[in-house]
């Protein structure tokens, strides 16, 4: 595969910086620290080629060998009520869906790529990309989020951690070829540009609509874990901050705002 230039990815915004770091504790960790800092613009990109201590939702950490993998920050201020801020995690994941899908046209059949509630992207029901959305407030008092997302690319089955092998997946397992990681990332920054600029221009009343019609799950029986429990219902829909809200088996309405849904 030929060297990758990642800092040439960039759109207007969305990627307008890009820095890539041989290696990283977090892209998360580092870009909210210069955000509170006030030492990043929006649309700033931080890619790593390895992280030692990468993050993932309710503090998982997220493991990937060197160099397989696209894992990059985006720092976003978008002026939205603070209740609202989970819309950013679904429009990012309806951002890198779309990216995906325009940059593997060829090689991947458009029906085994699902989103997951709130922020996963499934290949062949497996994990194939995490997104990980994070608030924070600068030394002037705006609020900002950083967008972390992690895709699996050129990854083998072995270069995942033992436990993750009957849950992981790659654009590399899921098409037998390796892909260009500047192809996607370009790919999935245009993307984004595209969706940030309907939430400044149209508010995030879509994000849930369209994330909803995107992922199919409406009727569909789901599970839900958190760490004390599970709980099974039928999908209404979502809230209007981006909340699972689930049908319970006696009838009553339960609404979801974390945990792992299957
Ligand atoms: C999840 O599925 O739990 C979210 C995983 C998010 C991982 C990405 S990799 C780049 C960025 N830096 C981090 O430390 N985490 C995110």
């Amino acid at each position: 595969m030929p060297k990758e230039d990642f800092t040439s990815c960039g759109i207007s915004l969305i990627g307008r910086s890009i820095r890539v770091l041989p290696e990283v504790s977090s892209t998360n960790e580092l870009l909210k620290a210069e955000a509170e800092e006030c030492l990043a613009s929006e649309g700033t990109v931080i890619i790593a080629e390895h992280q030692t201590a990468g993050r993932g939702r309710l503090d998982r950490v997220w493991e990937s060998p060197p160099g397989k993998s696209l894992l990059f920050s985006l720092l976003l201020y978008p002026e939205i009520p603070g209740d609202k801020m989970q819309l950013i995690g679904l429009m990012a994941s309806l951002a890198v869906l779309n990216g995906l899908e325009v940059a593997q046209l060829k090689h991947l059949n458009h029906q085994i790529i699902h989103l997951k509630w709130p922020n996963d992207i499934l290949g062949t029901k497996r994990k194939l990309c995490g997104i990980l959305s994070e608030a924070g407030v600068d030394k002037n008092g705006r609020r900002f989020t950083v967008v972390g997302i992690g895709i699996n690319v050129n990854q083998t089955l072995n270069d995942f951690p033992e436990p993750l092998r009957n849950t992981a997946t790659s654009l590399y397992i899921m098409t037998g070829k390796k892909h260009p990681r500047t192809t996607l990332l370009k790919s999935i920054l245009a993307s984004m540009e595209d969706h940030y600029n309907r939430l400044l221009n149209e508010g995030v009343e879509w994000i849930p609509q369209t994330w909803l019609e995107r992922a199919g799950i409406r009727g569909k029986k789901v599970e839900v874990k958190d760490s004390n429990n599970t709980i099974s219902g039928t999908c209404l829909g979502l809230n209007p901050d981006g909340a699972l809200q689930l049908m319970m088996p006696d009838d009553s309405i339960q609404t979801i705002y974390s945990g792992d849904v299957s």
